[in-house]
């Protein structure tokens, strides 16, 4: 029941109701929704159904909740082609992932090399590391495009450095790194590549064992369908990672030391199983539909609406423009409003969800110029249909338009 409102007061209310019960998420790149329905059903059974703690107790509960914490162990290491599922770490988040490698592999000092692409998520630990004074970084620069030259990177290496630290798309850009000569001239160092798969994941096919990656970090919540709270890392066999926490883990508990053996060693404390059972099912979806699928169709949706944007007067893009370079989100800005205007008004008038702003990664807006201002970003998942790209466009021209 509505409580009763004054009529001027419904109508707006009413109006509110309708703009919502139309809404148009294209914040696909911060994090995927809806999600596929096998997604809530397998969280709604874990919740009620299952309910055990994971790799505990000798119960079935508990034994059904590990079960279903190997199924998607083994879901995500045969999308990436891994073949022993071991070598997965489940953590919270690419975050957690991105950290546990950059200061588990920096603990007793040496140097990385970032590039001026990359999250906070990976700017942040290094550059508190340096203020501490136990480790030091590099930034290579990218294009204004967002692409990076790979040579730049060799040039960057000291023979103090320990790690390169590599996003595969920009979050920002949607560029596509160079991933496979990084890896290739990081091998004839001997250095490890950790790459940052968050935006790739799900929608762009990863070979982290062909292309020889030591570290892969991504995070559940966006193109794998799964919730928030879910990600992991994979660890390639013969190269080690140090915990960033320390406990129980259900396996050798009579000892005081943490397992020598993953994904043990780095699964300290109950595992968000419930989450993870939603993302053995986002998994199944991104399998089932197939990653090449999924990409033909976001590439199809970045057509339309680039092509789109190129039409609106006082439209500016950035980011490389074939998509042969780039992943499913667009970024751009429009002459006389802030990013943000943008972003408000496409929610409070049309019900369009887009972010604006510096998407936790300044140092790719400083790459192409945008720092000041940031700008808007549109991000697709396989649920979006050309009539959502359509519906941005229209609501686009309008802005446009009365600016
Ligand atoms: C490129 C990139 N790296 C890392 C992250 C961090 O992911 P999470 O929030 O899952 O930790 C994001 C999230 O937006 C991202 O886009």
């Amino acid at each position: 029941m509505l409580p009763a409102m004054p009529g001027a007061e419904a109508a707006c209310y009413h109006q509110r109701m309708e703009v919502l019960s139309r809404q148009t998420y294209l914040d696909n790149a911060a994090t995927t929704y809806p999600k596929p329905e096998a997604v809530y059903r397998a969280m709604d059974h874990f919740a009620r159904e299952v309910g055990g703690s994971p790799g505990r107790s000798g119960h079935h509960r508990s034994l059904e909740a590990g079960r279903e914490v190997l199924r998607a162990r083994d879901a995500v290491a045969r999308l990436f082609g891994i073949d022993d599922p071991s070598r997965i770490v489940f953590t919270k988040n690419a975050t957690e992932a991105l950290n546990l490698v950059i200061q588990g592999v920096l603990t007793s000092g040496g140097h990385a090399v970032i590039t001026s692409l990359e999250h906070n998520s990976v700017w942040r630990p290094l550059e508190a590391m340096a203020r501490a004074g136990t480790s030091s970084y590099s930034i290579v620069e990218g294009g204004p495009d967002g692409l990076l030259d790979p040579s730049l990177i060799e040039e960057a290496l000291l023979p103090s450095t320990r790690l390169v630290v590599c996003t595969h798309a920009s979050n920002v850009t949607g560029s596509l790194l160079p991933i496979c000569d990084i890896a290739e001239l990081c091998a004839r160092r001997g250095i490890p590549l950790l790459v940052d798969a968050a935006q790739t994941a799900g929608r762009y096919v990863l070979d982290p064992v062909g292309t020889g990656i030591q570290y892969l970090a991504f995070t559940g919540h966006k193109e794998l369908f799964g919730p928030q709270g879910t990600g992991g890392l994979y660890v390639a066999p013969g190269w080690e990672v140090e915990p960033l926490l320390y406990g129980g883990t259900g396996s050798r508990s009579e000892s005081s030391l943490q397992p020598d053996f993953l994904p043990d060693r780095c699964e300290s404390g109950t595992l968000n199983a419930m989450g993870l059972a939603g993302l053995r099912a986002g998994v199944g979806f991104v399998t089932a539909t197939g990653v090449d699928e999924i990409r033909r169709h976001e590439g199809e949706l970045f057509e339309r609406l680039s092509s789109g944007l190129l039409s609106l007067r006082g439209v500016t893009m950035y980011g490389p423009p074939d998509w042969e370079s780039r992943v499913g989100l667009v970024l751009f800005n429009i002459k006389g409003l802030t990013s943000s205007e943008v972003a408000s008004r496409l929610d409070a008038a049309y019900g369009i969800c887009v972010r604006s702003g510096l998407h936790c990664s300044p140092l790719a807006h400083r790459t192409i110029g945008t720092l000041e201002n940031g700008a808007v970003r549109a991000s697709f998942s396989y649920q979006n249909t050309g009539e959502d790209v359509d519906c941005l466009l229209d609501a686009l021209s309008d802005i446009c338009r009365s600016r």
